[in-house]
């Protein structure tokens, strides 16, 4: 599609959750003229649905060097050294420049410290919290305030299509539909020579997520149209404890923040036994993929589909002013946490891999940044470890903000047009076939014969909608819905493809078919890039 309108600008960042939001004011605060493109609203992201927390070496007795240790263990081998070492040492201090920011984290009434939990995989209480379960929500209310205050250029409801590029194949800006948004209606773009991906993740591709309905991929989607390299794609981490809400339960589910556990909730089976308890030295609070992996095996040995979480222990109070988001959230579905317990199973919830990036947030494309869930930075491996991620997302977004300001403002150049990299639409009915797809084959068990299975169904979805007798039907209608749908089924093709040739089961990568950790084979990443890049 032709822009019908275009914002010229120094930076673009795509995406507003903790990690877009950080780059666009710290380029902007810079001097340099930034514009936030945006799927919905500006709080629409995922970070605001974060429960439990942000992990930093912030209490005292803890160490960067422990939180390090945490990261490599949960990220079983695949973690890069030295974009954690980067993460662990330099989130301290990102997390006190989020609350110069204005994010208030809840505290000590006594010593008026940050108060501190702890979350699967980690040694030691060093996840800071705000609203009791509702940090997310905070850091997003701080940090859409600071850009409103702040009068950055935004575009809400604006779904990105392309990236577009100059004639030496470097990043230009986006090409961009959006809805109902007055003088920016319809298709448009921003041409800018830095461009930000903070797009988010793409929890939509299965049936059942904590993700809300705007991640669908379509950061990592672009960047593989664009010719840049994602890596880690099968490394999906599934959510132990998501709100069960009966068989067949689709789209964005209630998360059971881990913190729960942290507090000391209790994972329970059928018969109500303790089965994490002498499976793992930290019990409940053992790394995500491992009690995922416990809950999946204890469900098919008893044949139920969701296990218990049992918190009647801490009593009304303590639910009330330390969990009040799930609390809500739980009696709306009618389960009430002080007197009994809460049934869970696993959900897919956070994408460990993405657009590959260098320390400073760089793609493989010169221009293209990434950052937050979308981005592959290292330092997540095969398993993400709990409350990394809103971290990952402050301090590499300073970092990609501080590339771009350390370099001189570029004159704009040309945009060539490129109708190849367009994304087709797709139906979007195909939308459930994919996520139906996806968790059968792809789901938290894999196998080569249900992976194949995922792969020739989408294959099948490729070809395009099809009328009664098989012969090709009308091409879907270009839209957000349509284009949404393309974005999922690209990058669930690629995820299909790098989890079959992944033949060993790592991280939250697990093979029924090859049970064991492979090091001689497979202590490697998987890199896909669609189409040479420019260089
Ligand atoms: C949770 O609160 O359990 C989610 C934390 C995370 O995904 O890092």
């Amino acid at each position: 599609p032709r822009p019908g309108w275009v914002i010229e600008a120094d930076v673009v960042v795509v995406g507003s959750g903790v990690a877009g939001l950080t780059a666009a004011l710290r380029c902007a605060a810079a001097g340099r003229r930034t514009v936030i493109v945006t799927k919905a609203r500006l709080d629409a992201g995922s970070t605001r649905w974060a429960q439990g927390g942000i992990a930093a070496a912030l209490g005292r007795g803890d160490t960067p060097e422990q939180h390090l240790v945490d990261t490599l263990v949960a990220g079983a081998d695949l973690c890069d050294e030295t974009a954690v070492r980067t993460l662990v040492t330099e989130g301290p201090g990102a997390v006190r420049r989020l609350i110069e920011a204005g994010a208030r984290f809840d505290t000590s009434p006594e010593t008026g410290e940050i108060e501190l939990t702890r979350e699967g995989g980690h040694h030691r209480r060093r996840i800071a919290h705000a609203g009791g379960d509702a940090t997310g929500a905070e850091i997003s209310r701080a940090l859409v305030t600071a850009v409103r205050d702040a009068g950055l250029e935004t575009v809400e409801n604006a779904l990105v299509l392309d990236l577009l590029k100059d004639a030496d194949g470097r990043a230009a800006g986006v090409s961009l539909h959006v809805m109902g948004e007055g003088r920016h209606d319809g298709v448009g773009a921003v041409h800018a020579p830095a461009v930000v991906l903070a797009t988010g993740g793409m929890g939509q591709v299965f049936s059942a997520t904590t993700n809300p309905a705007v991640s669908t991929g379509d950061g990592v989607a672009l960047a593989l149209r664009a010719g840049a390299e994602v890596s880690d794609l099968e490394f999906v981490q599934f959510h132990p404890t998501v709100l069960y809400l009966g068989a067949g339960s689709e789209g964005q589910q209630p998360l059971v923040s881990e913190a729960v556990r942290g507090e000391g909730a209790h994972l329970v089976d059928a018969d109500g036994v303790r089965f994490m308890v002498g499976h793992h030295e930290l019990a409940e609070l053992a790394p995500r993929d491992i009690v995922a992996k416990a809950i999946t095996r204890r469900m098919r040995e008893q044949g139920t589909d969701h296990m218990y979480l049992d918190a009647r222990h801490f009593g009304a109070r303590m639910w009330k002013e330390r969990f009040p988001t799930i609390l809500a959230a739980c009696r709306a579905h009618g389960i009430d946490p002080v007197t009994e317990p809460i049934p869970v199973a696993p959900a897919a919830h956070y994408a460990s891999g993405g657009v590959r990036t260098d320390l400073a947030g760089r793609t493989t494309v010169p221009g293209l940044y990434a950052c937050g869930e979308v981005a592959c930075t290292g330092v997540h491996g095969a398993n993400r470890l709990a409350s990394n991620s809103l971290l990952e997302g402050l301090v590499f977004a300073e970092r990609i903000a501080d590339d771009i300001v350390r370099a001189p403002v570029r004159t704009p150049v040309p945009v060539v047009p490129d109708e190849e990299r367009t994304v087709p639409p797709l139906p979007p009915e195909a939308r459930y076939a994919i996520q139906r797809t996806m968790t059968a084959g792809a789901g938290v068990l894999r196998s080569a014969e249900s992976l194949a299975r995922a792969a020739s169904e989408l294959e099948a979805l490729a070809a395009g909608p099809s009328d009664a007798s098989g012969a090709p039907g009308k091409p879907a209608e270009p839209g957000v819905e349509s284009w949404e749908t393309a974005n999922l089924h690209l990058v669930a093709r690629v995820l299909v493809a790098a989890a079959r040739r992944r033949t060993e089961t790592r991280g939250c990568h697990w093979r029924e078919d090859h049970p064991d950790r492979d090091d001689a084979s497979w202590r490697r990443h998987l890199v896909v890039a669609l189409r040479p890049t420019a260089e």
